[in-house]
Protein backbone atom coordinates (compact mmCIF):
# COMPACT_ATOMS: atom_id res chain seq x y z
CA UNK A 1 0.00 0.00 0.00
CA UNK A 2 1.40 3.80 -0.69
CA UNK A 3 0.81 6.13 1.48
CA UNK A 4 1.65 9.37 0.69
CA UNK A 5 0.48 12.11 3.33
CA UNK A 6 1.97 14.45 5.74
CA UNK A 7 4.57 12.67 7.96
CA UNK A 8 3.48 12.65 11.77
CA UNK A 9 4.92 15.90 13.69
CA UNK A 10 5.45 16.46 17.19
CA UNK A 11 7.05 13.87 19.51
CA UNK A 12 3.63 11.96 21.21
CA UNK A 13 6.11 10.43 23.45
CA UNK A 14 7.21 11.02 26.97
CA UNK A 15 10.39 10.43 26.00
CA UNK A 16 11.48 12.40 22.96
CA UNK A 17 12.60 10.47 19.85
CA UNK A 18 15.96 9.26 18.45
CA UNK A 19 15.26 8.91 15.22
CA UNK A 20 17.69 7.42 12.32
CA UNK A 21 17.56 9.44 9.08
CA UNK A 22 19.94 8.56 7.08
CA UNK A 23 20.14 7.79 2.96
CA UNK A 24 20.27 4.91 1.29
CA UNK A 25 20.22 2.57 -1.77
CA UNK A 26 17.74 0.37 -2.86
CA UNK A 27 19.54 -2.88 -1.60
CA UNK A 28 19.86 -0.72 1.89
CA UNK A 29 23.47 0.71 1.93
CA UNK A 30 24.42 4.01 3.27
CA UNK A 31 27.57 3.93 0.82
CA UNK A 32 29.65 2.30 -0.83
CA UNK A 33 31.92 -0.21 0.96
CA UNK A 34 34.60 2.96 2.64
CA UNK A 35 31.04 4.81 3.32
CA UNK A 36 31.17 7.35 0.35
CA UNK A 37 27.24 8.41 -0.38
CA UNK A 38 28.03 10.98 -2.94
CA UNK A 39 26.82 9.31 -6.01
CA UNK A 40 23.08 9.35 -4.42
CA UNK A 41 23.67 13.21 -4.46
CA UNK A 42 22.37 13.87 -7.82
CA UNK A 43 18.93 12.61 -6.73
CA UNK A 44 18.81 15.69 -4.26
CA UNK A 45 16.95 17.98 -7.18
CA UNK A 46 14.42 20.89 -7.26
CA UNK A 47 11.99 18.48 -5.94
CA UNK A 48 13.76 16.48 -3.28
CA UNK A 49 15.01 19.76 -1.69
CA UNK A 50 11.59 21.05 -1.31
CA UNK A 51 10.79 18.80 0.78
CA UNK A 52 13.72 18.75 3.00
CA UNK A 53 13.12 22.74 3.71
CA UNK A 54 9.47 22.07 4.50
CA UNK A 55 10.08 19.23 6.55
CA UNK A 56 13.93 18.49 7.59
CA UNK A 57 16.17 22.11 6.91
CA UNK A 58 17.58 21.09 9.80
CA UNK A 59 19.00 17.85 8.52
CA UNK A 60 20.83 20.02 5.63
CA UNK A 61 24.54 20.70 6.71
CA UNK A 62 25.21 24.49 7.43
CA UNK A 63 27.22 25.27 5.00
CA UNK A 64 24.14 23.93 1.84
CA UNK A 65 21.73 25.69 4.11
CA UNK A 66 23.49 29.29 3.40
CA UNK A 67 23.91 28.37 -0.71
CA UNK A 68 20.64 27.31 -0.94
CA UNK A 69 18.83 30.13 1.10
CA UNK A 70 16.96 28.72 3.69
CA UNK A 71 19.90 29.32 6.32
CA UNK A 72 17.12 31.03 8.63
CA UNK A 73 14.52 28.18 8.58
CA UNK A 74 13.45 26.58 12.01
CA UNK A 75 14.14 23.64 12.60
CA UNK A 76 10.82 21.27 12.63
CA UNK A 77 11.79 17.78 13.86
CA UNK A 78 15.02 17.82 15.47
CA UNK A 79 17.32 20.56 18.06
CA UNK A 80 19.80 17.77 18.37
CA UNK A 81 22.19 15.73 16.45
CA UNK A 82 24.22 12.88 16.90
CA UNK A 83 27.20 11.91 15.09
CA UNK A 84 29.83 9.35 14.76
CA UNK A 85 33.56 10.41 14.77
CA UNK A 86 34.37 8.87 11.29
CA UNK A 87 30.78 10.81 9.60
CA UNK A 88 32.31 14.05 11.64
CA UNK A 89 35.58 13.59 10.18
CA UNK A 90 34.61 14.67 6.75
CA UNK A 91 33.40 17.74 8.00
CA UNK A 92 36.73 18.35 9.90
CA UNK A 93 38.43 17.06 6.64
CA UNK A 94 36.17 20.03 4.83
CA UNK A 95 37.61 22.43 7.88
CA UNK A 96 34.01 22.82 8.80
CA UNK A 97 33.96 21.93 13.30
CA UNK A 98 30.41 22.62 13.37
CA UNK A 99 28.07 21.12 10.37
CA UNK A 100 24.92 21.27 11.89
CA UNK A 101 25.48 25.02 13.83
CA UNK A 102 21.48 24.67 13.65
CA UNK A 103 21.20 22.12 16.03
CA UNK A 104 22.85 21.12 19.62
CA UNK A 105 25.75 18.38 18.28
CA UNK A 106 27.34 15.37 20.04
CA UNK A 107 30.00 13.51 18.41
CA UNK A 108 31.42 9.65 19.78
CA UNK A 109 34.46 9.40 20.04
CA UNK A 110 37.12 7.87 22.04
CA UNK A 111 40.24 9.42 20.04
CA UNK A 112 38.98 13.08 20.28
CA UNK A 113 40.42 14.55 23.74
CA UNK A 114 39.00 17.69 23.12
CA UNK A 115 36.25 19.27 20.95
CA UNK A 116 36.60 21.51 17.83
CA UNK A 117 33.94 23.65 18.26
CA UNK A 118 32.04 25.19 21.08
CA UNK A 119 28.95 23.86 19.66
CA UNK A 120 30.46 19.77 19.40
CA UNK A 121 29.90 18.13 22.99
CA UNK A 122 32.29 14.46 22.96
CA UNK A 123 30.40 11.95 23.88
CA UNK A 124 33.46 9.25 24.77
CA UNK A 125 31.85 6.74 27.56
CA UNK A 126 28.35 5.68 28.19
CA UNK A 127 27.26 6.43 25.24
CA UNK A 128 23.84 4.58 25.11
CA UNK A 129 23.75 6.36 29.16
CA UNK A 130 23.96 10.02 27.45
CA UNK A 131 21.67 9.13 24.62
CA UNK A 132 19.20 8.48 27.29
CA UNK A 133 19.77 11.13 29.31
CA UNK A 134 19.22 13.26 25.65
CA UNK A 135 16.21 11.32 25.33
CA UNK A 136 14.37 12.45 29.00
CA UNK A 137 15.20 15.67 28.38
CA UNK A 138 12.10 18.13 27.99
CA UNK A 139 11.29 19.10 24.73
CA UNK A 140 9.11 19.10 21.23
CA UNK A 141 11.59 18.12 18.48
CA UNK A 142 13.81 15.37 18.89
CA UNK A 143 17.13 13.54 18.37
CA UNK A 144 18.79 12.86 14.78
CA UNK A 145 21.02 10.02 14.78
CA UNK A 146 22.92 10.94 11.82
CA UNK A 147 24.81 8.04 11.28
CA UNK A 148 27.27 6.32 10.43
CA UNK A 149 26.62 2.58 10.25
CA UNK A 150 28.34 1.80 13.30
CA UNK A 151 27.17 4.21 15.82
CA UNK A 152 23.95 3.30 14.19
CA UNK A 153 24.34 -0.01 15.23
CA UNK A 154 25.69 0.84 18.97
CA UNK A 155 22.43 2.92 19.24
CA UNK A 156 19.50 0.58 18.09
CA UNK A 157 17.61 -0.49 21.14
CA UNK A 158 17.58 3.17 21.22
CA UNK A 159 16.12 4.00 17.99
CA UNK A 160 12.75 4.91 17.94
CA UNK A 161 11.77 5.88 14.27
CA UNK A 162 13.61 5.54 11.28
CA UNK A 163 13.38 7.70 8.11
CA UNK A 164 15.08 6.03 5.25
CA UNK A 165 15.59 8.32 2.13
CA UNK A 166 16.15 5.72 -0.71
CA UNK A 167 17.49 6.68 -3.77
CA UNK A 168 17.11 4.85 -6.80
CA UNK A 169 20.38 3.02 -6.74
CA UNK A 170 21.70 -0.27 -6.31
CA UNK A 171 25.20 -0.76 -5.15
CA UNK A 172 25.30 -4.23 -4.37
CA UNK A 173 28.08 -3.92 -2.01
CA UNK A 174 28.66 -1.32 0.79
CA UNK A 175 28.55 0.26 4.38
CA UNK A 176 25.21 -1.52 5.87
CA UNK A 177 22.52 1.04 7.47
CA UNK A 178 23.81 -0.95 10.88
CA UNK A 179 27.65 -2.15 11.77
CA UNK A 180 26.83 -4.90 14.16
CA UNK A 181 24.68 -7.90 14.11
CA UNK A 182 21.25 -8.12 14.80
CA UNK A 183 18.13 -9.97 15.58
CA UNK A 184 14.96 -8.88 13.54
CA UNK A 185 13.08 -5.95 14.81
CA UNK A 186 9.91 -4.74 13.70
CA UNK A 187 8.69 -1.30 12.57
CA UNK A 188 5.51 0.12 11.90
CA UNK A 189 5.25 1.77 8.32
CA UNK A 190 3.80 5.53 8.99
CA UNK A 191 4.25 7.01 5.46
CA UNK A 192 5.89 6.63 2.44
CA UNK A 193 6.57 10.02 0.27
CA UNK A 194 7.44 9.17 -3.54
CA UNK A 195 9.38 11.71 -6.01
CA UNK A 196 9.11 12.25 -9.20
CA UNK A 197 13.04 11.12 -9.90
CA UNK A 198 12.18 7.71 -7.98
CA UNK A 199 13.61 8.78 -4.75
CA UNK A 200 11.43 7.83 -1.92
CA UNK A 201 10.95 8.75 1.79
CA UNK A 202 10.02 6.16 4.31
CA UNK A 203 8.94 6.40 8.15
CA UNK A 204 9.12 3.92 10.49
CA UNK A 205 8.04 3.80 14.29
CA UNK A 206 9.56 1.31 16.59
CA UNK A 207 7.11 -1.70 17.96
CA UNK A 208 7.47 -1.87 21.47
N1 LIG B 1 24.09 7.82 3.73
C1 LIG B 1 24.02 8.63 4.76
O1 LIG B 1 22.97 9.30 4.98
C2 LIG B 1 25.18 8.72 5.72
C3 LIG B 1 25.00 9.43 6.93
C4 LIG B 1 26.05 9.50 7.83
C5 LIG B 1 27.24 8.87 7.53
N2 LIG B 1 27.39 8.21 6.35
C6 LIG B 1 28.65 7.55 6.04
O2 LIG B 1 29.05 6.76 7.12
C7 LIG B 1 30.47 6.65 7.10
C8 LIG B 1 30.98 6.56 8.53
O3 LIG B 1 30.34 5.48 9.20
P1 LIG B 1 31.17 4.48 10.14
O4 LIG B 1 30.27 3.36 10.50
O5 LIG B 1 32.47 4.18 9.48
O6 LIG B 1 31.53 5.39 11.39
P2 LIG B 1 30.67 6.27 12.41
O7 LIG B 1 29.58 5.42 13.00
O8 LIG B 1 30.30 7.56 11.80
O9 LIG B 1 31.77 6.59 13.52
C9 LIG B 1 32.43 5.53 14.19
C10 LIG B 1 33.25 6.14 15.30
O10 LIG B 1 32.38 6.61 16.33
C11 LIG B 1 33.02 6.48 17.59
N3 LIG B 1 32.25 5.58 18.43
C12 LIG B 1 31.51 4.51 18.03
N4 LIG B 1 30.95 3.92 19.11
C13 LIG B 1 31.35 4.63 20.18
C14 LIG B 1 31.10 4.51 21.57
N5 LIG B 1 30.33 3.53 22.10
N6 LIG B 1 31.67 5.42 22.42
C15 LIG B 1 32.43 6.41 21.93
N7 LIG B 1 32.71 6.57 20.61
C16 LIG B 1 32.16 5.68 19.76
C17 LIG B 1 34.41 5.92 17.30
O11 LIG B 1 35.24 7.06 17.12
P3 LIG B 1 36.80 7.06 17.50
O12 LIG B 1 37.44 6.22 16.45
O13 LIG B 1 37.19 8.50 17.46
O14 LIG B 1 36.89 6.45 18.87
C18 LIG B 1 34.19 5.19 15.98
O15 LIG B 1 35.39 5.02 15.25
C19 LIG B 1 30.98 7.86 6.37
O16 LIG B 1 31.77 7.43 5.29
C20 LIG B 1 29.75 8.58 5.89
O17 LIG B 1 29.85 8.96 4.53
C21 LIG B 1 26.38 8.12 5.43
Amino acid sequence: MLIDRDIPRGNGYHLRKLTYFIACSIDGFIGDPSGDATSMYRFVNEEFLSFLKADYPETVPVEGRKALGFHDVPNQRFDTVVQGRASYQLALDAHVTSPYAQLREFVASRTLTESPDANVELISQDLVGRIRELKSEAGDLGIWLCGGSQLAGELIGEIDELVIKTYPLVYGSGMPMFGSDLEAIEFTLDAVRTFDNGALVRTYSRKR
